[in-house]
């Protein structure tokens, strides 16, 4: 899923502009080390014995750099990456050309792969695990299955969700791999690559501000760097000061913590209606309006990670830590 619900043009340019400060080798790939350290020796060895590299579940909040890391794994392996996502795949036939159009080790990177549907999905174990699928060619009695064998690939599935995915689906990935957040020191290293890249000088305590309030996210530190460079440009002066990007980010409503007008309405609106809760999460989405898979997928876990909302049985409940960085006073219950 998107990690932020914006315009199908937004997310075109955004796209273009992502492409271009992606990074292409584990070298350049900032962070994630215990993953990058162990996909480098399952390349490693993949690559000595000749062999297609076992499959990749890559999981993790939205923004980490699943999709980025996929095409690292395969310029890594010297393959191609062939991309799709489970909600694109509508039949098995729509899977079947994919896979029979692999070429032999190459990646097959499914993107919201908790997302696939039934069918589709059972076509996929035989492929992951005999490298064969069975199609089924024409209608009721002279139906026939046929065996068709597929080159050796390596699917890398990629999900927000982990407990989403079948078990059996799951048992066939031989690498599981859980992206964390980035810390201030990583996101500043990235934003400073891109800003080179982009050719815009980012003065020091600027790129530590933006780290800051980007929620451990490589993609929002990224766009959160466009925007502020965006209001340096217009005001003819290009240079990054900590100055202009703290005067942007207020004006994009991204608070000391990079919590934005969303998260505020979410935290706030259980504090004010629910008095801090528990308040079940169907509750939550019709208050604000907002859908419960986004809440789940993109909202609450960075609010989960610093402390400010915590899950229980009977429902979410914002904690102390909230109330003091609204400054509000913790009801008595
Ligand atoms: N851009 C997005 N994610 C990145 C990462 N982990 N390292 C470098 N650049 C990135």
């Amino acid at each position: 899923m998107e990690e932020r619900m914006v315009s199908a043009e937004a997310q075109t340019e955004e796209a273009a502009v992502e492409q271009g400060i992606r990074p292409h080798s584990f070298e350049q790939y900032i962070g994630q080390e215990k993953v990058k350290q162990n996909l480098k020796v399952f390349i490693e060895a993949a690559k000595m014995r000749e062999e297609a590299l076992d499959h990749v579940l890559l999981y993790g909040p939205p923004g980490l750099g699943k999709t980025t890391l996929s095409a690292i794994i395969a310029n890594e392996l010297g393959v191609q990456m062939r991309t799709t996502s489970g909600p694109a795949i509508e039949r098995p036939g729509d899977l079947a050309a994919i896979l029979t159009a692999l070429e032999p080790g190459d990646v097959l990177f499914i993107d919201e792969i908790h997302r696939l549907n039934r069918m589709v999905e059972e076509v996929l174990y035989p492929a992951m695990e005999d490298y064969c699928i069975d199609i089924v060619i024409g209608k009721g009695p002279t139906a026939r299955s046929v065996r068709l064998d597929l080159p050796p690939f390596t699917l890398v599935g990629a999900t927000t969700r982990a407990g989403m995915l079948s078990s059996p689906l799951r048992d066939r990935f031989g690498v599981m791999a859980r992206l964390e957040y980035y810390n201030v020191e990583e996101l500043k290293t990235i934003i400073e690559r891109t800003a080179t890249i982009f050719d815009t000088v980012l003065e020091r305590d600027a790129s530590i501000e933006i780290a800051r309030r980007s929620r451990g996210t490589p993609r929002i530190a990224n766009r959160l760097l466009r925007r502020v460079r965006d209001f340096a440009q217009v005001s003819g002066d290009m240079r990054i000061s900590l100055s202009r990007a703290i005067e942007s980010l207020e004006r994009l409503q991204v608070d000391r913590l990079g919590l934005d007008h969303i998260d505020h309405k979410l935290i706030k609106g259980i504090m004010t209606k629910f008095n801090g809760g528990p308040v079940g999460l169907e509750t939550i989405s019709a208050t604000i309006g907002e859908e419960t898979d986004t809440i789940e997928e993109v909202y609450e876990p960075y609010l989960l990670q610093i402390g400010f909302l915590q899950r229980t049985p009977r429902g979410r409940v914002v904690t102390p830590l909230a109330y003091e960085h609204f400054n509000m006073e913790v009801p008595n219950k």
